[in-house]
């Protein structure tokens, strides 16, 4: 089957000054994304795992243009985002959504649930008149398995899976093309998380939608992820179709977080048991791999060279000296 690129990401890189200075040499940044480059294809799901503070959030908001890239190109149906200004981006904006963890803290508590969903229509469906936008947003709630009776309720009267689809009805709105789901199930009990992904699944069929998945949950990415890219500090450590990560991991990093999810336990990955050693600092990564520090392979070369991203076959790449 044909694969048809609709993100083509290029060494991006998002530093955050956390320290001025006069000279360039005395201002410390965070290298929170370092150098990304990765695709992602019409209607798949990409998943993006990696333990707290390795980027992905930040990614996924750099993505949408939240944030403005400190260097890189991100190119969407085969024009450049970067350096779009804001007019420019929003006529995007209706293309692409983000669906936050938090369904409470994304909605404005003082909003009824129509007004919530009726947001981005407001902005940007000026054409729809008060009674359409009603019906439509009745459509909406049925398609996330809710009834109209919600309409004029607030936020504060549901659950947390109930306030994740009313979330949801919001965000596929304005018909995206594209959607970051960012701990989108995170904060749900296992057996809601299920039903929200299968939510999301069956809106992914319905409406041609492109996921890029967000996690540190290693189950949860496995069960939703066409494709899964593992980050660390910034880096991709490696990206490949999702059986395949999870039959022939590369990475010594992929190789122990599939362990010990394997191993059955009831981890998540933010949990420090998961590999010996913390992780670093991002203000003090040293040179060469940046998994070095806690890495059971690492050797000499390790600890001088960065290893690039490398293809190991057309779809799977990994980033280390000693993958084969
Ligand atoms: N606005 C900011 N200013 C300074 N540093 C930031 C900012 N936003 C993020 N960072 C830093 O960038 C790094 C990546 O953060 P990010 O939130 O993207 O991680 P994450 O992978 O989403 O983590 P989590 O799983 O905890 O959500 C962290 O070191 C974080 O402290
Ligand atoms: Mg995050």
């Amino acid at each position: 089957m044909d694969k048809k690129l609709l993100f083509e990401v290029k060494d991006i890189k998002k530093y955050f000054l956390i320290k001025k200075a006069k000279k360039e040499e005395d201002k410390v940044y965070v290298k929170a994304v370092d150098g990304l480059s990765f695709e992602i294809y019409e209607g798949e799901t990409l998943g993006v795992i990696g333990e707290s503070g390795c980027g992905k959030s930040t990614l996924g908001r750099n993505m949408l243009r939240l944030e403005e890239p400190t260097s890189g190109s991100i190119i969407f149906k085969g024009r450049d985002i970067v350096g779009l200004d804001k007019r420019q981006m929003l006529e995007l904006r209706k293309e692409m959504q983000f669906i936050f963890q938090d369904p409470h803290s994304s909605m404005n508590p003082k909003l009824t649930i129509k007004d919530i969903i009726s947001e981005p229509l407001d902005n940007f469906r000026k054409d729809m008149t008060n009674e359409q936008k009603t019906n439509y947003i009745i459509e909406l709630l049925e398609i996330v398995g809710l009834t109209k009776d919600v309409l004029n309720r607030y936020p504060h009267e549901f659950s947390g899976g109930q306030k994740q689809r009313i979330v949801i009805a919001r965000g596929i709105a304005l018909n995206p093309s594209f959607v970051v789901c960012d701990e989108s199930v995170s904060a749900l009990d296992v057996s809601v998380q299920a039903q929200v992904i299968n939510l999301l699944k069956n809106l992914q069929k319905k409406f041609s939608l492109t996921y890029m998945f967000i996690s540190h949950d290693l189950r949860v990415i496995k069960h939703i992820s066409d494709r899964i890219m593992v980050l660390y500090l910034g880096n991709i450590m490696e990206i490949a179709e999702s059986n395949e990560l999870f039959k022939n991991p590369k990475h010594p990093y992929t190789k122990s977080l599939i362990n010990l999810v394997s191993s059955g336990e009831k981890v998540k990955i933010n949990d420090k048991q998961i590999l010996k050693g913390e992780i670093p600092s991002p203000l003090q990564i040293s040179a060469g791999c940046p998994f070095n520090t806690r890495c059971p392979q690492a050797q000499d070369k390790c600890f001088k060279e960065k290893p690039l991203l490398e293809d190991l076959n057309e779809t799977h790449k990994v980033a280390c000296f000693f993958a084969n």
